[in-house]
This record gives C-alpha cells, sequence and structure tokens, in this order.
C-alpha cells in the first residue's frame, strides 16, 4: 500500500523550495503550481486516495466523503469573505475576490447560488442530504475547516494572496476528483445521472465549475501580480504551501477516516452482558 507513503519526499521538497524558490512573482507562481501537481499527491486526480482506489470503495465510503466535501463547499464562501476583509488594502485583490463572491451567489447564474445548485442536486439526483442543519462531520474535516478559516483570516495579505492562489488553482483538480466520485456513486446505484438525457444539477455544478475555475486563477493571478515583491513573495508562498498541505492532508485522512468508520461497525455489537444491579442491590424490593 503506497498511502502516504510519499510524505517524507514531501518535507523534502518543501524545505528546498523555501530554501530557493523563484523571486519573482509570475515564475515563483509556477513553481508552487509545479510543486503542488508534483509532490502534493492527494491534489491531483490520478494520485488522489480516493479516485486513485475508488474501485474498493463502497458506495457507503463514497457518500460519506461527497457529504463531508460538500461540508468544504459549504464554507470556501466564508474564506474568500474572511481573505475580502482582510486584504481591503490592496484593492484590486479586494475587488478580484468580491467579483468571486458575487459569481457564487448566483451573478452568471440566474441569480441561482452555487451552493444551492449543489445542495439540491445532490438530494434529487445522488438521494445525499448536505444540508448544513442536518450534518455532523467527522473530526478530521471539523479540524480541517478549523484550520482553513484561520489560514483565510491571517492578517498578512501576501500570505492571504498565497491561500487563495492555492485555493483557485488547486480547484480544477478537486472538481475532477468530485466529478469521479460523484460518478462512481451514481453509477452503482443505477441512477443513470452520468449519461442522462437531460442535464442535472449536479452536473450543471460541477461541469460549470471546471470551466470558472480556470478564469478564476488566472483573474486572481493578474489581481495579485502589483502587489508582490521580492521582500513579500515568501509570505506568499507560504501562504499558498499552507493551503496546499491542510487541503492534502485532509484527502488522505477522508480516506482513512473512511475505512475506520467501516472497520468500527464490523466490530460493533448490541448484546451487552450488563450485570444485573438490580438483583443485587433490589432484590428484597
Ligand atoms: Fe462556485
Ligand atoms: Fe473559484
Amino acid at each position: 500500500m503506497e498511502q502516504t507513503n510519499y510524505l517524507p519526499q514531501l518535507t523534502k521538497q518543501v524545505t528546498d523550495f523555501l530554501a530557493q524558490h523563484p523571486k519573482a512573482y509570475a515564475p515563483c507562481v509556477e513553481a508552487l503550481k509545479a510543486l503542488v501537481a508534483n509532490e502534493f499527491k492527494a491534489l491531483s486526480l490520478a494520485t488522489n486516495p480516493i479516485t486513485a482506489q475508488v474501485e474498493q470503495l463502497s458506495n457507503g465510503q463514497l457518500a460519506f466523503i461527497i457529504i463531508e466535501y460538500a461540508g468544504f463547499s459549504q464554507q470556501a464562501i466564508h474564506f474568500l469573505l474572511d481573505a475580502m476583509i482582510r486584504t481591503h488594502d490592496w484593492p484590486k485583490l479586494y475587488e478580484e475576490i468580491q467579483e468571486n463572491i458575487e459569481e457564487e451567489k448566483g451573478k452568471e447564474t440566474e441569480g441561482i447560488p452555487h451552493l444551492e445548485m449543489m445542495r439540491q442536486g445532490y438530494k434529487i439526483d445522488l438521494g445525499l442530504d448536505t444540508d448544513i442543519e442536518d450534518v455532523v462531520y467527522s473530526a478530521v474535516t471539523y479540524a480541517f475547516l478549523k484550520k482553513m478559516r484561520r489560514i483565510f483570516n491571517h492578517n498578512d495579505n501576501a500570505f492571504l494572496a498565497g491561500a487563495l492562489l492555492a485555493l483557485e488553482g488547486t480547484a480544477i483538480q478537486e472538481f475532477h476528483i468530485l466529478d469521479k466520485m460523484v460518478k462512481t456513486y451514481d453509477e452503482r446505484k443505477g441512477n443513470g445521472l452520468v449519461n442522462a438525457p437531460n442535464i442535472t444539477l449536479t452536473n450543471l455544478y460541477i461541469d460549470g465549475h471546471k470551466d470558472f475555475e480556470i478564469e478564476h486563477e488566472a483573474h486572481l493571478f493578474e489581481a495579485v501580480k502589483p502587489y508582490i515583491q521580492e521582500d513579500n513573495v515568501h509570505k506568499m508562498v507560504r501562504g499558498y504551501l499552507n493551503v496546499a498541505i491542510t487541503m492534502n492532508v485532509w484527502w488522505e485522512q477522508l480516506y482513512a477516516e473512511s475505512y475506520r468508520k467501516n472497520i468500527y461497525e464490523l466490530l460493533a455489537f448490541k448484546d451487552v452482558a450488563w450485570y444485573q444491579v438490580s438483583q443485587t442491590l433490589l432484590k428484597d424490593a
């Protein structure tokens, strides 16, 4: 089992990168993207622990992971909002985040927020309820969301810019990973969502984002450009890699957590042999 064997190598790559990354903005972002694509295995469709081994995962495990992932999708707009509030003194970046939030709220989807599309799509097409009130996330997802929220509340704009670039930069692969999970789940259930003659909300949500996200990353790249120089580029690098490692580790944890849940269920039993306390204490009653 290859799972997580790459983490020592990843640590070395990050150490080396911090010591000698490009100092100019554009080559540095390029180098960050290459580092993530090559070394952060869970962030690529081919090597993500869930999609690489999707055939071995049960539909119960997939349902669990899709719902947990929806927890991240639901929080992402709050990450943007937090970052926007903090970067008010970098107006180009502020406006770009604001634009992104407007899009999330439905600017280009007839006023329908992306998350409504996702929630109703998952419910109707997959039979999965991801409404926030009804879901209790696993401890790993709870910790992940808390860490992400802290990253996007950082008090340094260059760090935040890096975090945002990573969030947008990883989003394209993430939607391909999500697509693979959702389609596998749906195929097995025989719902016929994948080859549906009419487009479904879930397909609209996922396929739309594969396009949206390319633009997001490109626009964000331009919006950050005027503010990153040699003296703050190392902070941008740290924000970028913080998001990448937090997301990468979460995927590995989700994979393990889905098995932990399965194995715990196998081990569970109900016929507990009680010591009959009443026979001892209340024998005369
Ligand atoms: Fe969106
Ligand atoms: Fe985006």
